[in-house]
């Protein structure tokens, strides 16, 4: 296709150039997943001298959501596939911040996105390149979130679409959601590390445009989360930014849009960085209690937040970057913690998420705890998921239903009055 990336720009598009994050070479082929070099991770590289006369007063006057950063983007926002994703509520958690130990406590709560998860903000700007670059069919391995947003835009965008996922272990709303928008879905008899290995070979062969967030231009449209957080709090950042690693692409997504601005000058440093995972699944918080800057892969990831089910996360390497580059910290909490986080966020502030996006809050829980938050400090936890995405794990933690005969005198009787 010799898509110089960059090139062939139409008026108003901003420049960008795709490059390795490990070598820095520039990657010309617009369908590689990987650096044609050295293997590493690819990149999208902005010119933000090109940006220099934007300010944030101009780009307020569209609506909050991902296309009011369009010139962030890597593509062209008239072409945009969009199901007006982003522009989610940022709960200031009242009720919370003193129950975990800290002064002040946000949510970014993504599960208000069309698809209920931060997926669609990389989704619009995936499939909208998808398009632009001619494809016909689309495709991604999935714990399950992934796949639901990849199926929507595929079908607001009329491209074909193939999913990937890990047999058994995809929680219903999710699975419901992919089958929904006519995707193909596929069940695989393996984990999602392997569901990934093969849905790249599908793309190698040309069957289809990879959409997971080795894509660089995944990320790209979830940088917007972070600019939202920003844009929230009118530039007042707080000291932590705290969210669930899985495949590890949006804690970098995170810390690239928080350098962007930085580089502009419109923030003068960035938050820390906290990555959370799930114990049994825990990659780079192994990595990170070595000090090291790559991970080893855990063999048979485990959790009952199956969305971060991931031993063999294919960004790692950026999350360890983004982590250590902002001075933050990389921690892990049991299934029970996960649980336990996910029903206090629903009961003291009426915020239902799924069991990986309560990780973030589980993981403040912890380094409050251990002394790494102090009590002084401000957090904001992307909570990346709605509640209704798993209602299995709900339910099976929620107790058992009350029963009764249809009369006043019998539910008084149930409930005790
Ligand atoms: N939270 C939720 C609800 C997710 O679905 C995912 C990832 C993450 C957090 C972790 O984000 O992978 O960028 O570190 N879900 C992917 C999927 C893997 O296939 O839906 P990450």
């Amino acid at each position: 296709m010799g898509d110089r990336l960059g090139q062939g720009l139409q008026e108003g598009l901003r420049m960008f150039e795709v490059k390795c994050f490990e070598c820095g070479a520039e990657v010309e082929n617009a369908f590689l997943d990987a650096c044609p070099k050295c293997g590493g991770l690819l990149t999208v590289e902005l010119d933000l001298d090109q940006l220099g006369s934007l300010t944030m007063k101009k780009m307020r006057r569209k609506p909050l959501g991902v296309w009011r950063y369009a010139p962030f983007l890597p593509v062209d926002e008239k072409k945009a596939i969009s199901l007006k994703e982003g522009g989610t509520p940022l709960y200031d958690c009242q009720a919370l911040a003193p129950m975990v130990g800290v002064s002040r406590l946000w949510v970014k709560y993504e599960g208000a996105n069309p698809t209920g998860s931060f997926k669609d903000r990389g989704m619009t700007v995936g499939v909208t390149r998808a398009v632009e670059l001619g494809c016909k069919v689309v495709g991604c391995a999935s714990t399950g979130n992934t796949s639901a947003a990849l199926a929507a835009y595929a079908a607001k965008a009329g491209l074909g679409c193939i999913v990937l996922l890990p047999s058994g272990k995809v929680a219903l709303g999710k699975l419901a959601q992919a089958m929904f928008y006519g995707a193909k879905v596929v069940s695989v008899d393996g984990n999602f590390d392997e569901a990934l290995s093969v849905v790249r070979q599908l793309a190698h062969e040309g069957h289809l445009y990879l959409l997971n967030s080795i894509n660089p231009f995944r990320p790209e449209g979830q940088k917007t989360v972070a600019f939202e957080i920003v844009d929230q709090l009118n530039f007042e950042l707080p000291d932590y930014v705290v969210l669930p690693v899985g495949n590890a692409a949006n804690i970098w997504a995170v810390y690239k849009a928080l350098w962007e601005w930085k580089e502009l000058g419109w923030i003068d440093h960035m938050p820390k960085l906290i990555g959370v995972q799930a114990a049994g699944s825990n990659p780079v918080t192994r990595a990170f209690r070595e000090g090291k800057a790559d991970f080893e892969p855990v063999d048979h990831p485990e959790t009952v937040a199956t969305a971060i089910r991931i031993g063999n996360p294919a960004s790692g390497k950026k999350a360890l970057k983004a982590i250590y580059d902002t001075n933050g910290f990389a921690t892990d909490v049991t299934d029970e913690q996960i649980m336990a986080a996910q029903r206090l966020l629903g009961r003291s502030e009426g915020v239902g998420v799924e069991p990986a996006s309560a990780a973030s809050v589980a993981g403040v829980i912890r380094l409050v705890q251990e002394g790494v938050i102090r009590s002084d400090e401000s957090v904001v936890c992307i909570c990346t998921g709605n509640v209704l995405k798993d209602p299995d794990a709900v339910l099976k933690a929620s107790g058992e239903i009350l029963k009764s005969k249809a009369t006043a005198a019998d539910v008084k009787r149930v409930i005790g009055l």
